[in-house]
């Protein structure tokens, strides 16, 4: 300012100007925010609808582009809306050119890769929402420098790392949401500063450590706390109750301990408490029964208990979702349930409860799932249930319940999963299921039902899992169940089923099937070579999908993980999965009378893990082809009338656990070397002519070589008599299977195997 005063006035206005054009020229402006739009532009890759390609023209102004709006002071590009366009690309740096972005929302596309450091400089961004697109990498760090930011969306898509603890700078921040992405470690305590946050949504991610104990404390806006699906541990920190905002709390799946802080019935706002499937202990406080806003309830699947009183539902006539499963609820339930007419989920699993199935379950007409499984309930089903227009999920499994299965239930035009497994139901299935039947999962095993498979339930289109084994069904495989084309699990097992399976020769039919249980039954004839050659899940297998999951109902509102949970026995062993693998394949036919040779084409099977064709009337020989079940965990052969050598195309069996071989006709040497050091004796007991380790029996070397050939160069002698003798056995078949029963048991006595079986296939999808 010295050097100015002693300039004349003219000079300083001279000055003056030119400092001013000079300012202007350097300053961006919306020649600046097109050229950043145009970079942008270049890098979408793919605009499917043509969106941008003709409509962003430099012809016309930026602020008249579609997705663009301006500022009227400024004239500058303000908000940027590109959200459901199916764009794929990625983010230049020049965006960060568009210094009076306030709001940026390009959710639901392909965005993909990093964020450029360049958009640090949007400072005066206020909304961020880059949720459902593919971006990568860990969370910026200078995300704290939009001190302005009010809104930030992060869900469905691949960010991983820790969230920075500079997160807690950003103060006026209202919504922070980051569910379905690869989150992880402890959440930072200084989430705790952000005291204007009313939405923190981080569900499904993999967040671990503590809660940290004051990380509420200034948190009294907050109105949504969604951390379901995560690995928290540690103690739900008493200072939740200061967020007396809250309507929505979800600590559901995690792995929370303690107790459950009796504050919490202080939360009066309170619309939805889901803090079930954790390690809590301890009793559920009866002061959360007095929130009248209170509508889901869910506190199942810990370690907890429960009181139930005779009106302690009558605070709650909005209730619409109560699990109460797993809290060791005894005595019968109150009658008091039955006046919350807005109840559409009953979760009362897993309990000591007792008495009769209520009838007033049927007064309850909005309700659309039910499970009561797993408790000492008597009594029948009445029949009044079919009134229940909206059921979807009826559940009674391992209770005391008899009588038989109401008829009407074929008419019940929603009901999706069925399981009444365990029971003492008796009579018939029933016979009536409609045109547009719902069915996807149907279990009644282990109950007294007779007489015939319905042909009606070839009506439910929908059918993924049936399972009617341990029963006293009597019926043939018919044709019908091939109409069944969405059926990955069929479970006939220990029935009184009989005849052949025979199967068309539609080719589209079971091509989704992949675990098939039909052992225990009168099945005889040849073994189906065209049912082997439709199963094409086992054919092509998981290899063709990137990530093997669970089996799902997408459409049930629940987070139900055993919607097809299954039971599973072979050996004797029953294994219970809670969620089954979509990659689990498995092929029992074991105890039954079927004859002949094993067909060559099963070795197309490729993802079969679980194959028993043991106790049957089964000749010839092994073939080679089952060389190439390369995923095979399990093969039991067991008590046939086998013949010839042990392929040794079996050694490229590279997952094999569970071999058995024993009382067949082998001959010859036992392969060595690989998975083949791992088989004790009792793979091969009762084979007489069979050499080598671990036998103690060693080969004649030279003269007993391991040969591919084998069939062909066995001389026809010997195949002929093995011929007559399996026709001599066939029908003694059920003698032999008698007494090799005792071998089963004696065999196969530890669980180990199967449960390395099931470790395995689990650690396959940690992997991917
Ligand atoms: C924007 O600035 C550039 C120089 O950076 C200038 O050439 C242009 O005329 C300006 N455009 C407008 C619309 O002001
Ligand atoms: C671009 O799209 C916007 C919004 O749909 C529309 O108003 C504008 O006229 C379009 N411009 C051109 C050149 O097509
Ligand atoms: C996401 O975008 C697709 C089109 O790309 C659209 O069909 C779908 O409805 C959108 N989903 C949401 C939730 O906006
Ligand atoms: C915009 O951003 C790019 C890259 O960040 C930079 O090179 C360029 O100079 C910036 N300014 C203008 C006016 O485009
Ligand atoms: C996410 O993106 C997929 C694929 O574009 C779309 O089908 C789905 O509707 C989107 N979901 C949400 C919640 O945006
Ligand atoms: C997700 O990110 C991880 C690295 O964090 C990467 O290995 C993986 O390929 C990404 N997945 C997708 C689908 O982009
Ligand atoms: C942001 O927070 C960190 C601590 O988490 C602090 O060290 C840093 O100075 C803060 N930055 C700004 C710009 O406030
Ligand atoms: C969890 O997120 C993953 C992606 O990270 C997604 O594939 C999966 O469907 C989500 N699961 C649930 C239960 O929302
Ligand atoms: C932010 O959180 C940290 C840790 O709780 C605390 O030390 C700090 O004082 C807080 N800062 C503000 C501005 O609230
Ligand atoms: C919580 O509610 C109880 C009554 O249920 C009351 O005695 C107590 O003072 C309340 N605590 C707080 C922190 O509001
Ligand atoms: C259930 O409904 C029946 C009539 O359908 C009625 O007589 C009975 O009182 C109701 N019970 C309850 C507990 O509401
Ligand atoms: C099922 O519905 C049909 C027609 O809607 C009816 O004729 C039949 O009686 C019903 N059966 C039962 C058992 O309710």
């Amino acid at each position: 300012m010295a050097t100015a005063d002693f300039l004349p006035p003219f000079m300083f206005l001279l000055l003056f100007s030119t400092f001013r054009v000079t300012l202007s020229a350097n300053s961006p402006n919306i020649t600046t925010d097109q050229s950043a739009l145009l970079a942008l532009k270049s890098h979408i890759t793919h605009d499917p609808h043509n969106l941008l390609a003709t409509n962003w023209s430099t012809s016309t102004s930026v602020c008249s582009w579609i997705g663009v709006t301006c500022g009227t002071r400024h004239h500058r590009v303000i908000a940027l809306d590109f959200s459901s366009m199916d764009l794929t690309g990625t983010i230049p740096s020049q965006l960060g050119n568009l210094s009076f972005l306030a709001s940026l929302n390009i959710r639901n596309n392909s965005f993909h890769g990093s964020l450029p450091s360049e958009l640090t400089n949007l400072h005066r961004l206020r909304h961020l929402n880059f949720g459902n697109n593919s971006f990568n990498g860990e969370m910026p760090s200078w995300f704290s420098y939009f001190t302005r930011l009010e809104s930030l969306y992060l869900y469905m898509n691949n960010f991983s790392g820790v969230i920075p603890s500079s997160l807690g700078n950003l103060s006026k921040l209202e919504q922070l949401v980051l569910y379905d992405n690869h989150f992880k470690g402890q959440l930072p305590i200084n989430i705790g500063n952000l005291s204007n946050l009313e939405w923190l949504c981080l569900d499904n991610n993999s967040f671990s450590g503590h809660l940290p104990s004051g990380i509420f404390d200034n948190l009294s806006k907050l109105q949504i706390l969604d951390l379901r699906h995560n690995k928290i541990s540690g103690r739900i920190p008493n200072s939740i109750s200061r967020c007396k905002e809250l309507t929505f709390l979800s600590l559901y799946d995690n792995s929370l301990e303690g107790s459950i802080p009796k504050e919490i019935g202080n939360l009066t706002m309170l619309e939805c408490l889901l803090i079930g499937y954790n390690n809590l202990s301890g009793s559920v406080p009866c002061s959360i029964f007095n929130i009248s806003f209170l509508q889901q309830i869910s506190v199942g699947g810990n370690n907890l208990v429960a009181y139930l009183s005779s009106n302690m539902f009558d605070y709650l006539p909005q209730l619409y979702y109560l699990d109460l499963g797993r809290c060791q609820l005894s005595g019968r339930i109150p009658i008091s349930l039955f006046k919350c007419k807005s109840l559409n989920v009953l979760y009362l699993d897993h309990n000591y409860l007792e008495g009769n199935v209520p009838l007033e379950i049927s007064n309850l007409t909005s309700l659309q799932e039910f499970s009561i499984g797993q408790n000492n309930l008597s009594g029948h089903i009445p029949s009044s249930i079919c009134n229940l227009n909206s059921l979807k999920l009826l559940f009674l499994y391992e209770n005391s319940v008899d009588g038989e299965i109401p008829k009407c239930i074929g008419n019940m035009t929603f009901l999706s999963h069925i399981d009444l497994e365990k029971n003492n139901f008796h009579g018939k299935i029933p016979e009536n299921f409609g045109k547009g039947c719902m069915f996807q999962s149907f279990r009644i095993n282990n109950n007294q039902i007779e007489g015939s498979l319905p042909r009606s339930l070839g009506n439910c289109k929908g059918l993924k899992l049936l399972d009617v084994g341990n029963n006293y069904l009597n019926d043939i495989f018919s044709d019908w169940l091939e109409n069944l084309d969405q059926l990955q699990v069929l479970i006939l097992r220990s029935n009184m089923f009989f005849g052949q399976v025979n199967t068309s020769e539609i080719t589209v039919s079971f091509t989704r099937l992949r675990v098939i249980d039909i052992s225990h039954n009168n099945f005889s004839g040849y073994l189906p070579m065209n049912f082997f050659k439709k199963l094409h899940a086992i054919k092509e297998g998981y290899k063709k999908k990137d990530q093997p999951e669970y089996m799902m109902d997408v459409s049930a509102d629940a987070t139900w993980s055993y919607l097809f949970s299954l039971s599973f026995t072979t050996k004797g062993l029953e294994l219970e999965f809670r969620k089954l693998l979509t990659i689990w394949t498995a092929i029992d036919f074991s105890n039954n009378q079927f004859s002949g040779e094993i067909p060559e084409t099963l070795g197309e099977l490729h993802s079969l893990i679980v194959l028993n064709l043991s106790h049957n009337c089964l000749t010839g020989p092994i073939p080679s082809s089952l060389g190439d079940l390369s995923e095979l965990e399990s093969l039991d052969l067991s008590s046939n009338e086998l013949h010839g050598r042990i392929p040794t195309e079996l050694n490229n069996l590279g997952f094999l656990e569970v071999l058995n071989l024993s009382h067949n006709h082998l001959k010859g040497p036992i392969p060595q070397g690989k998975q083949f050091d791992t088989f004790t004796n009792d793979s091969y007991l009762g084979n007489l002519d069979l050499c080598g380790l671990p036998l103690s029996k060693g080969c004649n070397n030279g003269a007993e070589t391991p040969a591919k050939l084998d069939r062909d160069d066995d001389d026809d002698d010997d195949d002929e008599i093995n011929w007559k003798f399996s026709i001599l056995m066939g029908y003694g078949c059920g003698l032999v299977l008698g007494l090799s029963m005792g071998y089963i048991v004696f065999t196969t006595g530890k669980p180990w195997w199967f449960i390395k079986i099931y470790e395995r296939t689990r650690q396959r999808i940690a992997i991917r």
